[in-house]
């Protein structure tokens, strides 16, 4: 175990939450029916083509120039950069800044593999910047998840092997991602959601390098 890659929405902060107040904000002005279950669906997953998923959702896929999908997503990111904007380091989820510090002292990797063009400022906001070896630059990413690119592209940012990582993620096009760049995948939230994880916790609270390396070298 060389490395450990994270997301960041919903593993290392709960703006998964906030992305989903904000698409939910722009569903209801647009009359689109929104809910926790189909947003499991636009985890992970970029902002325009989370927009691609609402707009079909409500059968107005067609009603959109790109000039007015631009619009309607930089709406949604607007709401979300206001709902982030007061983060703190209050704001980081339990067990993750202990598990950084770990991993850190251990001298195993860390990058952060998220999907968000806002990821910069959040581990900024949280005061979590200096933990992190590699921020893959999303926008370098050609293929998304559930593509494996960026997590790939983590590891080879930190030069070790993708064997020889950890994924974790809360998102099932996450899960895919890492079990497609042929890593260890971590889960949390709850097995339906996680399907293809090789251990799932319900909380982040559960992590910890030790319980990361029993899982890891039992497999
Ligand atoms: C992450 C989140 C998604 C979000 C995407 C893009 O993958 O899980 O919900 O849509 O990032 O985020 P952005 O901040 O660039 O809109
Ligand atoms: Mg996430």
């Amino acid at each position: 175990m060389k490395a450990v890659i994270f997301d960041l929405d919903g593993v290392i902060t709960d703006t998964a939450e906030y992305h989903f107040q904000a698409w939910g904000s722009l569903a209801a002005a647009l009359d689109i029916p929104f809910d926790r279950e189909f947003n499991e669906q636009l985890k992970g997953i970029s902002r325009t083509e989370s927009l691609d998923k609402i707009l079909a959702r409500g059968n107005l896929s067609d009603a959109y120039s790109d000039e007015g999908r631009r619009e309607l997503a930089t709406q949604k990111n607007t709401e979300y950069q206001r709902l982030i904007s007061a983060l703190t380091p209050a704001d980081v989820l339990p067990g993750i800044k202990a598990l950084l510090a770990e991993l850190q002292d251990a001298r195993i990797g860390i990058a952060l593999a998220s999907a968000s063009k806002n990821a910069a400022f959040i581990l900024e906001r949280l005061e979590l910047t200096r933990y992190f070896d590699s921020v893959v630059d999303v926008t370098a990413i050609r293929h998304g998840k559930p593509d494996p690119e960026i997590f790939l592209t983590g590891a080879a940012n930190l030069g070790v092997q993708p064997a020889d990582c950890i994924g974790i993620e809360d998102a099932q096009a996450g899960i895919q991602a890492i079990k497609g760049a042929g890593m260890f995948a971590v889960g949390v939230g709850t097995p339906s959601q996680m399907q293809g994880a090789d251990i799932v916790v319900a909380t982040t609270a559960e992590l910890s390098l030790r319980m990361l390396e029993d899982y890891f070298f039992r497999d």
